[in-house]
């Protein structure tokens, strides 16, 4: 099992900060937490795009995330007592079985009731384990009850091209919406000044770069190629004398992939931005590879390498949030806010529910980083 980084909470004091909001996509996953902490009969909290959930494991090691709210008046059920097969609210004791939401137990009719508790449900969302996040698909207002049987895109899963492999997790609170979460992802020029370290690059390493881009199904891909030079990580992998082939991909939602291969080695990253609020979002990281693999210490160092660059963009974000508090009129530029461009577009034409892609072909795109 790898092993987790949680980067400091952005807000320890609790208190909202108060920036624009994003327009949210839903009748799609997102992971709601790491799902080895879903053990025993322990209920967990989660907020995802606004929605309380409370999830847990049934002794059968299924996964469930439930709305957090009991459907007789609301309570959340994350204060009632789990078995290991059913959740029983805290206030009047109904039971619910927690994958499919459908009532069992009605605690308080008597004989001479005609109530059917069994077509009473609460609202259970698909829940899947998967590269150890727990992933809940959220459906759309009016969309209906949803079910993993019904036909839904599939999780998104990490490829690894080998059996054996190691893992690590980095999960980042951002005070800003998922939007700017996005964009600050898939940004290359804040990367000389945010992310300035004697490891990674200086400001004066500066130059021009020239990246190809295609488009991809609801995304867009930063072709293979041999990243950075510049780059110490990188160089790192060099080592083995073989072409560093990288690529990057976006896809909507929230998603980022990365692969880097070089020869039989390989690495291969999956970062979300997931909306916790309309506000406010969630970086989540899951990487895995099979780089120096029987290198020691290699785990805590690439979590130190991690977990340092995120909490780089975490403290900007932070600084950026207080600007946007007062909610300025904003710009993108070409080329180097081009993917963002794409990004916003791409997300237009989801909501409108049409597959219309911002770019034509591929492109190649110019900026200094
Ligand atoms: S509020 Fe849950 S059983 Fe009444
Ligand atoms: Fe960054």
């Amino acid at each position: 099992m790898g092993q987790l980084v949680t980067i400091d909470p952005f807000d320890p004091a609790g208190a909202a900060i108060a920036g624009p909001t994003a327009t949210l996509i839903y009748d799609d996953w997102y992971p709601a937490m790491r799902s080895e902490l879903l053990r025993g009969n322990k209920l967990h909290t989660a907020m995802l795009l606004d929605l309380p959930l409370v999830l847990g494991r049934r002794k059968d090691g299924k996964v469930f995330a439930m709305r957090d709210s009991c459907p007789h008046r609301g309570i959340p059920l994350s204060v009632g007592w789990f078995d290991g097969e059913h959740l029983t609210c805290r206030y009047h004791g109904w039971e619910f079985e927690p994958c499919s939401g459908q009532c069992a137990t009605i605690p308080s009719l008597s004989s001479s009731d005609k109530l059917d508790a069994t077509r009473i449900y609460a609202t259970a969302y698909p829940c899947v384990e998967k590269d150890g996040y727990a992933w809940v698909y959220i459906p759309g207002a009016g969309a209906g009850r949803k079910t993993e049987a019904a036909e839904l895109p599939p999780v998104p899963e990490l490829p690894k091209f080998s059996d054996r492999y190691r893992t690590a997790f980095l999960t980042a609170d951002l005070p800003c919406n998922v939007d700017h979460g996005i964009i600050g992802l898939m940004d290359p020029a804040h990367g000389p000044f945010v992310h300035q370290a004697w490891w990674w690059r200086s400001r004066s390493s500066i130059r021009e770069k020239t990246k190809k881009f295609e488009p991809i199904p609801e995304g867009f891909r930063m072709a293979a190629h041999a990243p950075s030079g510049n780059s110490a990580p990188y160089k790192l992998l060099g080592v083995y004398g073989e072409p560093v082939e990288t690529t990057i991909d976006f896809v909507l939602p929230n998603r980022r992939w990365e692969t880097i291969r070089c020869g039989p080695k390989w690495f291969t990253s999956l970062t979300t931005v997931t909306p916790v609020t309309a506000s406010t979002c969630r970086i989540d990281v899951v990487a895995a590879w099979n780089v120096f693999y029987n290198v020691p210490f290699v785990t805590p160092i690439a979590k130190f390498f991690g977990a340092k660059f995120v909490r780089q963009d975490q403290v900007t974000m932070i600084q950026q949030a207080e600007g946007l508090k007062h909610n300025p009129s904003l710009m993108l530029i070409d080329d180097a806010d081009k993917p963002a461009k794409w990004y916003f577009a791409l997300k237009q034409a989801r909501l409108e529910g049409s597959d219309k892609h911002p770019m034509d072909g591929p492109v190649e795109l110019h900026w200094r980083s």
